[in-house]
C-alpha cells in the first residue's frame, strides 16, 4: 500500500518537521488539501506553502485541489512542485478539457468524486486519467468518519482496470485509519490518505508501518 499523510492534520507551527518526520517514516507521498472556502466551506492552504517545502523532501507531492476553478490554480501548483494534481468531477464544466490541460503540465492528473457522486459518471474518463481519488467523507474537514459506500466505488474502478487495463492509480481519502485502510485495500485500493489517524497517533511510526503492510 501507498501511504499519503495528508498535512491538513499536521502541526503548521513546524510543518517540516512534520513532514521530515513521516517521510522518515517510510511515507512516499504527501497529501496537500487544498480548499478555497467556495466548493468546500473551509479554507486552507495555497501554492506559497506548497513552494516553501519544494526540494525539502523526496516524497510525491499529491495535491488534491477542492476549488471551483482548477484550471485558473493548476499552473502554479506545478510550479511550486505538484506532482499530482487532483480535481473535483463536481468542479468543472468540462472535464475532459481539464484533464488535457492538467496533462500539459507534465505532472499525473488526478480525478475525484464526493461521496454522494454516482461512480459511473467517470466512466468516459477512466482511459485519461493517472489516478481516481475516491472521497470517504465530504470533502472539506479532516476527521470525520469513513463513509462505507466508497468500498463499492473502489471495487468499481478496480473491475475497470483490470477489465480494460487503464493505468490510473486508486486512492481513497477520510476516514482512513488502519481498519478502513485494511477495507480498502481488500476492495482494491492502492493509496490511501490519512491525516488524523497519522498526525495525531500516539504511535505514528507503527500506524504507517502497519498501512505500508497491507
Ligand atoms: C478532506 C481531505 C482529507 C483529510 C483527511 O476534505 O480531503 O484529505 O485531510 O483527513 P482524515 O484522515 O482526518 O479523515
Ligand atoms: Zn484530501
Amino acid at each position: 500500500m501507498i501511504v499519503s499523510p495528508s498535512i491538513l492534520s499536521a502541526d503548521f507551527s513546524k510543518l517540516y518537521e512534520e513532514v521530515k518526520d513521516v517521510e522518515a517514516l517510510g511515507a512516499t507521498y504527501l497529501h496537500i488539501d487544498v480548499m478555497d472556502g467556495h466548493f468546500v466551506p473551509n479554507i486552507t492552504i495555497g501554492p506559497t506553502v506548497l513552494n516553501s517545502l519544494k526540494g525539502k523532501t523526496k516524497m510525491i507531492m499529491d495535491v488534491h485541489l477542492m476549488i471551483t476553478d482548477p484550471l485558473k490554480y493548476a499552473k502554479e501548483f506545478q510550479k511550486a512542485g505538484s506532482n499530482i494534481i487532483t480535481f473535483h468531477y463536481e468542479a468543472v464544466q468540462d472535464v475532459k478539457k481539464t484533464i488535457e490541460e492538467i496533462k500539459k503540465l507534465n505532472v499525473m492528473v488526478g480525478i475525484s468524486i464526493k461521496p454522494n457522486t454516482n461512480i459511473n459518471v467517470l466512466k468516459p474518463y477512466l482511459d485519461l486519467v493517472d489516478l481516481v481519488l475516491v472521497m470517504s467523507v465530504e470533502p472539506g474537514f479532516g476527521g470525520q468518519m469513513f463513509i462505507p459506500s466508497a468500498i463499492d466505488k473502489i471495487k468499481y474502478l478496480k473491475k475497470e482496470k483490470e477489465e480494460n487495463k487503464y493505468h490510473y492509480l486508486i486512492e481513497v481519502d477520510g476516514g482512513i485509519n488502519l481498519e478502513t485502510a485494511k477495507l480498502c485495500k481488500e476492495a482494491g485500493c492502492e493509496i490511501v490518505v490519512a491525516g488524523t489517524s497519522i498526525f495525531k497517533a500516539t504511535d505514528r511510526q507503527k500506524v504507517i508501518k502497519e498501512m505500508l503492510k497491507m
